[in-house]
């Protein structure tokens, strides 16, 4: 599928990223199952474990606009190479995915390649989980 009006979107959202302690800017947009598409950039901080990813930027401002479901994210960077995003970041992709959820790696100049959330992080710990049911929490 022609993922590239997602990517235009992750690219012109990288234009905001505060990244001036790794120089390195990152760019995500993630289409809802209603839709809606959510941009997001890298946003650091003097205490450097305070940075967020531009990839869990987008999926919180998604979620807290009302919108839980992932359909698709693109992710794009400066660089010639496409970006896979942080295990920390497939983790919140987790979260939110489903079956067909695609992630899209771009490189800087939009070319990217299409992943299943299940190429990148199998068998993955999940709200699925069977003791989460046993407990009654999801
Ligand atoms: N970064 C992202 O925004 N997404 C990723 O998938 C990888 C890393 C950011 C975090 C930090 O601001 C900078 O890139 C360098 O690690």
């Amino acid at each position: 599928m022609n993922w590239d009006f997602l990517m235009e979107q992750a690219i012109e959202a990288k234009e905001y990223a505060y990244a001036p302690y790794s120089g390195f800017r990152v760019g995500a947009a993630v289409l809802t199952t209603d839709g809606r598409i959510f941009t997001g950039c890298n946003v650091e901080n003097a205490s450097y474990g305070a940075a967020i990813c531009a990839e869990r930027t987008a999926i919180v401002k998604a979620v807290s606009g009302g919108d839980k479901k992932i359909n698709a994210i693109a992710i794009t960077s400066d660089s010639n190479d496409p970006i896979f995003p942080c295990g920390i970041c497939r983790q919140v992709i987790a979260e939110f995915a489903n079956e067909e959820t695609i992630i899209i790696c771009g490189n800087k100049n939009g070319e990217y390649k299409e992943y299943k959330l299940e190429d990148i992080l199998p068998n993955a710990f999940t709200k699925n989980e069977p003791v989460f049911k046993e407990r009654g929490i999801i």
